[in-house]
């Protein structure tokens, strides 16, 4: 069981290329919204909801703004930079079989939520260990995920009725997939390495590396 989970852990990658379309069967699905409905929260509030955006208008809406805000990041690189982030690509919104964007009520389970008091942000991180644990249940079944972060929550919100309290923490793209990439898409393209576990490592107090 611990090599299992392991296993998933590094097979999990961030997937923009490799969706096939192919629909993602129901039980499966099922599967992996219960993994991630069943994410530790803060005072078992359980402040998240998961919007399937199986249609294809809004997902091609949605792609736009996407694009846009590719855009306007690239315009704030260096000329190199730029030529390198133009390679990348940042989504698989059209080419992935669904949507699921995930969702954050810090009014849920309010006023007296059980460990938020001194920190806020306490609420968030239990959306994005319900989006790990749905992350990696994908993975166990053999799907892709890709989160997409391009976007202007005030568009999602719009796009998709969610009411004003509520922030779109995650458009996660699924589905089925030709392969995981070993290596992540950023380092595979030149963008950033990743950081070896020592360098992250301190002993009692912070220590500058
Ligand atoms: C909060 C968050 C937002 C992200 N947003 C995007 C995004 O908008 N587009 C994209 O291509 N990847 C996005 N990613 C994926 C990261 O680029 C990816 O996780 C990282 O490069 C490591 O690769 P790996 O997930 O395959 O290990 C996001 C990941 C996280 C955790």
């Amino acid at each position: 069981m611990n090599a299992n989970i392991y296993d998933v852990i590094h097979r999990r990658r961030d997937v923009r290329a490799q969706f096939t379309g192919e629909p993602i069967p129901d039980k499966s699905l099922r599967r992996v919204l219960t993994a991630a409905h069943a994410a530790p929260s803060v005072g078992l509030t359980q402040p998240w909801d998961f919007i399937l955006v199986r249609d294809v208008a809004l997902r091609r809406e949605f792609f736009a703004h996407v694009q846009h805000e590719r855009d306007c990041f690239a315009e704030t690189l260096d000329p190199e930079a730029a030529q390198r982030f133009a390679r990348i690509k940042i989504d698989g919104v059209l080419e992935s079989s669904l949507s699921i964007v995930v969702t954050y009520d810090p009014d849920r389970g309010s006023p007296a939520v059980l460990g938020r008091h001194a920190i806020a942000d306490a609420g968030l991180y239990s959306v994005c260990l319900a989006i790990q644990n749905l992350w990696l249940a994908a993975t166990a079944e053999g799907l892709g995920v890709g989160w997409v972060s391009f976007y202007r929550e005030p568009f999602v919100r719009d796009l998709l009725d969610i009411p004003e309290r509520i922030r779109p923490v995650a458009w996660l793209c699924l589905g089925p997939v030709t392969h995981l990439e070993t290596t992540p898409d950023l380092e595979r393209h030149g963008w950033r390495q990743r950081r070896p576990l020592d360098a992250a490592l301190h002993q009692d107090r912070w220590t500058a590396k």
